[in-house]
This record gives C-alpha cells, sequence and structure tokens, in this order.
C-alpha cells in the first residue's frame, strides 16, 4: 500500500479519473489541466460548450493521458446520472470528483427575477448535490483500491470567497456559497466512515470570463486590487495547484476543510489601517 512518506511530485494522480464540471473553461479548465499534468484521466463536463471543450480534450492528450467530453446540464437530475453512468463505462470508475460549476446572475434583490436567483442556486448548490450523490454512489460501490489511493474518493468543492464576504447586488450568488460551504461539510462528516475525503477551494478574483468586466477595464482593475492584499489578480493555475493537492494523498489528513485561495481577500483588507 502506498504510504505518505514516498509520494512523489509528478504523477500524484497516476491512474485515477477525475470529473470537473464545468471544465470548459476558467477555473474548470485550468483545474482540468492541473489534473493532466499529474497524470489523471480527465472527464471534461460543459454545457452548450462543445468546441472549447474539446480543446481541453486535445491539450490534456497532448499531455500523454486521456480525456473525454461529457455535455451534461449539472442541475438536472437526469443529465448527472447519464454523465456518471458514461464516465463510468468509458474509464472504469470516477476516483476524484471537482464541484466547479457555477453561474452568476446579478442583480439587486428588488430588482431579481425568480428565474436569476433559482438559475444561480439549480447550478451552483443543487448541481454540487446531485454530482457528489452520484459520486459517493460510484465511490461506495468501487471501494478503496490501496495502489491508486488511500482514499476511495475525493470531492473537491469550488466555492467562493463569498461563502463568507457578504455581496451586494449578488444575493443569489453568495447564498448559494454559503450554501455550498455548508453541504461540503455535512458531507464531510457523514462520509469519513467511507474513506471518502471532501473538501473545498474559495478562490477570490480569478481572472476568468465570469469578472470579465473587474479586471478588462484598467479603472476597475485597480479597485479591485485594492481587495487583494498580494496586489495581483488571481489565474486559473492558482486554483488547479491546490486542487491537484487536495485531490492527492498528500493531504490525506485534510478533510472538511475550505482553502482560501484569494491573495488575502478574506482578510479585510479594508482594516489593514484603523479600526
Ligand atoms: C466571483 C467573481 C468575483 C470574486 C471576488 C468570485 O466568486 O465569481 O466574480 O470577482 O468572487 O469577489
Amino acid at each position: 500500500m502506498k504510504s505518505v512518506s514516498r509520494l512523489a511530485c509528478v504523477d500524484r494522480l497516476k491512474n485515477q479519473v477525475v470529473l470537473v464540471t464545468g471544465a470548459s473553461s476558467g477555473i474548470g479548465r485550468g483545474i482540468a489541466l492541473a489534473m493532466a499534468d499529474e497524470g489523471a484521466r480527465v472527464v471534461v463536463n460543459h454545457i452548450r460548450d462543445r468546441a472549447s471543450a474539446e480543446e481541453v480534450v486535445r491539450e490534456i492528450r497532448s499531455k500523454g493521458t486521456d480525456a473525454l467530453v461529457l455535455e451534461a446540464d449539472v442541475s438536472r437530475e437526469d443529465h448527472v446520472e447519464v454523465m456518471f453512468a458514461s464516465a463510468v463505462r468509458e474509464f472504469g470508475t470516477v476516483d476524484i470528483l471537482v464541484n466547479n460549476a457555477g453561474i452568476q446572475r446579478d442583480a439587486p434583490v428588488h430588482e431579481m427575477t425568480f428565474q436569476e436567483w433559482q438559475a444561480v442556486i439549480d447550478v451552483n448548490l443543487t448541481g454540487a448535490f446531485l454530482c457528489s450523490r452520484e459520486a459517493v454512489r460510484e465511490f461506495r460501490r468501487r471501494g478503496l483500491i490501496p495502489e491508486r489511493s488511500i482514499a476511495a474518493g475525493k470531492i473537491i468543492f469550488i466555492s467562493s470567497v463569498h461563502q463568507v464576504i457578504p455581496w451586494s447586488g449578488h444575493c443569489n450568488y453568495a447564498a448559494s456559497k454559503g450554501g455550498l460551504m455548508q453541504f461540503m461539510k455535512s458531507l464531510a462528516q457523514e462520509v469519513a466512515r467511507d474513506r471518502i475525503r471532501v473538501n473545498g477551494i474559495a478562490p477570490g478574483a480569478i481572472r476568468t470570463d465570469i469578472n470579465r468586466e473587474s479586471w478588462e477595464d484598467p479603472a476597475a482593475l485597480e479597485s479591485l486590487l485594492k481587495l487583494i492584499p498580494l496586489n495581483r489578480i488571481g489565474e486559473p493555475r492558482d486554483i488547479g495547484s491546490v486542487a491537484v493537492w487536495l485531490a492527492s494523498d498528500e493531504s490525506d489528513y485534510v478533510h472538511g476543510a475550505t482553502i482560501f485561495v484569494d491573495g488575502g481577500m478574506a482578510l479585510y483588507p479594508g482594516f489593514s489601517s484603523g479600526g
């Protein structure tokens, strides 16, 4: 059996299968590529973005490992069930789930439509439930394979600094991420007995399409940087490297934790003087 001390830093995920939701762009893409660098085979989930998903698969194959595109709306029970069944049929099992898919539909509450509220809760929170349920079922069915990992499975939630930082104008989003935090911790408590490890990453401002308007324009970027003590916007690879570590046996004693990968954004930078 593999022991923590003899883990090498290359191919840390060799022979493992990772399913990343929302992997055709942004943080999900960054995680998919970082996992592939460690030898994992990757299921690249997307919705309505096949060309970009196929590009991610090509990039992964050029690294010498395998990948597969699976289209599914994570907020749809039937889609998620079919996606997991296809992943297991193609790759034999799933070892790691990354609940990454997420959306924003911003509006002040008095103008927010029911659809804007519901879409965000459906994708960000219900989607993570549906995917986690299938993953836990698969991990329990397969059981432990000691040559692959000390754990029977790993689930990583991509949450946000807004699981703790309130966000005016984004109540639906902040509510979904706060909910995700409690779901992650409760699930971690529940499945520890099955040797399934569950953790979260709370990204801050990472350069992706979701927040393009806050970094593309120099004035917007300047005001964003005031919220980031390390004074730079994050890149998808900043999240990918932490996700790899959380998925690997190097973090075997980390369970139910959230790692903030945010350049210090959650440190209340407004209090760096005064208070
Ligand atoms: C949001 C981004 C935002 C960042 C920091 C993320 O969760 O998706 O739009 O820039 O939090 O506020």
